[in-house]
């Protein structure tokens, strides 16, 4: 029986996956899963250091995966050759860390899986700063002056956080091809519907609208999500997760 962990952004530091935080590692193999719910942050510049982190976590006993979520460099991850694998789309980092791409339904462990990734970022109040703009840098020390919320384009935010029409139309189609049901969603974004259980502060946009026509058609039994950086079982069957790790189980 395989052994299906999630957990929440981990932007790309996996210090919660080493023996001393997670006994059961001394239990799991390649055919036990780790999901995390997006903001993986480990596929970013490529350099040194960031390898020697990916070979940590792809040296771990289980199987690594992920849903994207706002704060991933998509120029690194969508360079990734797509593979088919378990009945969905994915980008595979190594050998057992693979990205879990949007509007796929994966069977998993015996389980289905309905994954849609990406998130509207909420720490960019003050905007987004383009490099080619000719008055770039001065804006740049100004917002760093004054503490703004601000991120730079291709750097540290790229549109692609949201997904494309194409990619809502994968997932209703992947969805119609299933009858609108699974044992499982995992998404980034939490459904419009829940999300003033987190806090009145959180807007709906697009995505969370489109999350939430999910959550009114869909049949599935329990749904992860991200983005909010805090851990909350919001009802029996939505789970908030940051740092903590539950094991799924699905009635
Ligand atoms: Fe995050």
């Amino acid at each position: 029986m395989n052994k299906i962990f999630v957990t929440g952004d981990t932007h790309g530091g996996f210090g919660r996956f080493s023996a001393k935080h997670l006994p059961q590692l001394k239990i799991m193999d390649r055919n036990d899963y780790m999901i995390i719910t997006g903001d993986f942050g480990g596929v970013w510049s490529g350099t040194q250091a960031e390898n020697s982190r990916l070979k940590w976590l792809e040296d771990k006993p289980f199987t690594t995966l992920f849903v994207d979520g706002n704060h991933e460099n998509f120029d690194s991850l969508n360079a990734l050759p797509v593979e088919e694998w378990h009945g969905g789309k994915i980008h595979r980092v190594t050998d057992h860390i693979i990205h879990l791409m949007r509007g796929q339904v994966f069977e998993i462990g015996g389980l289905t899986f309905f994954t849609m990734g990406g998130a509207a970022s909420h720490d960019i109040d003050d905007g987004i700063l383009d490099p080619a703009e000719p008055d770039f840098e001065r804006r740049y020390w100004q917002f760093r002056r004054r503490g703004a919320y601000f991120r730079v384009l291709g750097y540290s935010w790229w549109p692609e956080e949201m997904p494309s029409e194409a990619e809502y139309e994968e997932a209703f189609a992947n969805l119609d091809r299933v009858g609108w049901c699974v044992d499982c969603v995992l998404t980034h974004s939490a459904p419009s519907g829940i999300l003033p259980q987190i806090s009145p502060d959180y807007k709906p946009d697009r995505l969370t609208d489109f999350l939430e026509t999910v959550r009114q058609l869909c049949l599935f039994s329990k749904w992860f999500f991200g983005h909010y950086h805090t851990n909350m079982d919001v009802d029996e069957r939505f789970t908030l997760q940051w740092e903590q790790i539950s094991q799924l189980s699905v009635n």
